[in-house]
């Protein structure tokens, strides 16, 4: 197999791309790699513009030399022909710009007429927030107040996370946008849906016979969501400190992803289908009614002293710009239920946390047992089946099934059959940003949030946080490079269940088809 779909080609329509945040990380690590990458495999129409805004004063030429930089470090694609990049970077400007001040809005308005002109681009603008979300409404206002959402063609407005930091603030601050965007025009990004494995979860689940008639609470035992990370907070210690692992990658990542797992079959494959599929999923999460309720769900780490391989690592509250007496969780484990009719009884077990011992995403779905009193499993000790999903960083998938050992003894093996999407030659899997900023030139929202989902999501998580806002005692250290505290085991072990290995950790009884786990 060479192939695992079809090269959608079209490219989106022409139009203004505007980067606020334009010399920050994300642009640098992810933005310009990703529309270099558009650009390589034709998905960005000819007559297209960037405009790079930040405070600080740059020339083009400073500007486009950033953006060289930045594709020879981070791109899949190399620039290194002259006469083609040449052709490339005319298309990028930089504009020094004061978010605050409504002039260098309209300055902006006239830079982009002439853009359009220039290039030919019919009025269609696509304004990318690199931001810190507190500027998110004043800068939408000012695009207003500033003509900028005057052309003929479309405006669209794409934000990073977080959205809010609760569901009151998150509440304001879409009040603040839909008084400038339309829900349609706002294109939420949680990059953890521009993953191929995440936007794999709904072909996998609803295009196999073998998988659609088993996803439900008579043959699914539980399911476990695990987003592990080897990093430590390294310079981000100011806003991790004040977000911690629950708003950082729970309330957005976990939950997204549990949602595509949970959801029901939309009934057509249209963006608001789909996401309304998502928002009933969340909203039939069981809410956590009492911090008691809390305690005995929610496990919340902090990573103390460790290492990992020979690397000997500081502990949380030694990092930078992180409050020594810090009570921050940068580990969260918790077990939940939806109560609906596919998944009633089945708890679904989320886990994240920085400075565990491997980096790595993955969705285990471990179904029910055969019966006792079957043959086989009355003279063997059966281990159960397994559907394993890797989104990162490696991808793909494989199925654990129990077979007949070759040879004479009547032996039952697990063994282990994979689809390793990352491993095949010749797939060269595009960053989630591409995905992402191609949607959303293109108009498909599928894979951004809705204001709805993020509010249930916020729902959920406020009850957690006010829950640990009580009582901070439950806070538990574990040291970095191990996989959290003791009582996240203890979770699951009330339950009969344990932790599946993840990320090349296999088990050593399984006889692996294609290889194992890299
Ligand atoms: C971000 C979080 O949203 O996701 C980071 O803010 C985290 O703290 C990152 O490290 C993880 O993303 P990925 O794609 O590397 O798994």
């Amino acid at each position: 197999m060479t192939e695992v779909s079809k090269q959608d080609t079209i490219a989106a329509e022409g139009a203004v791309y505007y980067l606020f945040g334009a010399t920050g990380d994300l642009a640098r690590r992810k933005l310009f790699p990703a529309l270099f990458s558009l650009y390589k495999e034709g998905k960005l129409a000819e007559n297209f513009a960037v405009v790079g805004l930040a405070r600080r004063p740059r020339t083009n030429e400073q500007f486009r030399a950033d953006v060289h930089e930045s594709i020879g470090e981070f791109c899949r694609y190399k620039a290194d022909d002259a006469e083609a990049w040449e052709r490339f970077a005319e298309h990028f400007v930089y504009m020094s710009l004061d978010i605050n001040n409504v002039d260098g809005f309209r300055e902006l308005a006239r830079l982009s007429q002439g853009l359009d002109e220039k290039f030919n681009i019919p009025g269609n603008r696509l304004f990318y927030l690199a931001l810190a979300p507190n500027l998110f409404g004043p800068v939408s206002f000012n695009l207003r107040d500033g003509g900028l959402l005057e052309s003929q063609g479309w405006n669209r407005l794409v934000i990073e996370k977080p959205f809010g930091y609760d569901l009151e603030s998150a509440r304001e601050l879409n009040q603040q946008l839909s008084q400038v965007f339309e829900e349609s025009e706002i294109y939420r990004i949680d990059h953890y849906l521009g993953k191929e494995m995440v936007q794999n979860i709904q072909v996998l689940r609803f295009s196999n016979a073998f998988f659609e008639p088993l996803w439900n609470n008579k043959h699914i035992a539980n399911v476990q969501i695990s987003l592990s990370e080897t990093v430590g907070v390294e310079e981000r210690g100011g806003y991790y400190d004040k977000s911690g692992a629950l708003r950082d990658m729970v309330q957005n990542h976990s939950m997204q992803m549990l949602a595509m797992i949970a959801m029901e079959p939309p009934s057509r494959l249209h963006a608001e289908d789909l996401r309304d599929e998502k928002v009933k999923a969340l909203r039939s999460l069981r809410p956590f009614e009492s911090a008691a309720e809390v305690n005995q769900h929610v496990i919340r780490g902090q990573y103390s002293e460790g290492s990992i391989g020979d690397k000997a690592l500081s502990g949380y509250r030694q990092e930078d710009s992180v409050s020594p007496e810090s009570t921050t969780e940068t580990y969260f484990a918790a077990r939940v239920f939806l109560d609906n009719f596919r998944w009633a009884g089945v708890p679904f077990y989320i886990r994240t946390g920085k400075r565990l011992p491997v980096k790595t995403t993955e969705v285990v779905i471990e179904f029910k047992n055969v019966p006792d009193n079957m043959l086989f499993a009355q003279r063997h000790d059966l281990a159960p089946n397994l559907l394993v999903i890797r989104v990162n960083p490696m991808e793909g998938i494989y199925i654990k099934i129990n077979a007949k050992k070759p040879g004479v003894d009547n032996v039952v093996q697990p063994v282990s059959m994979e689809f390793c999407q990352s491993c095949m030659i010749g797939i060269n899997t595009p960053e989630a940003y591409e995905r992402l900023i191609y949607d959303a030139a293109r108009g498909e929202s599928t894979y951004f949030t809705r204001w709805d989902e993020v509010a249930e999501a916020w729902s959920f998580v406020d009850r957690i946080a006010a829950a640990w806002r009580e009582d901070s005692s439950n806070l538990e250290l574990y040291p970095a490079g191990s996989w959290g505290p003791k009582s996240a085991e203890e979770l699951l072990a009330a339950d009969g269940f344990h932790w599946w290995p993840v990320n090349g950790q296999a088990e050593d009884n399984v006889i692996w088809i294609s290889g194992g786990p890299k």
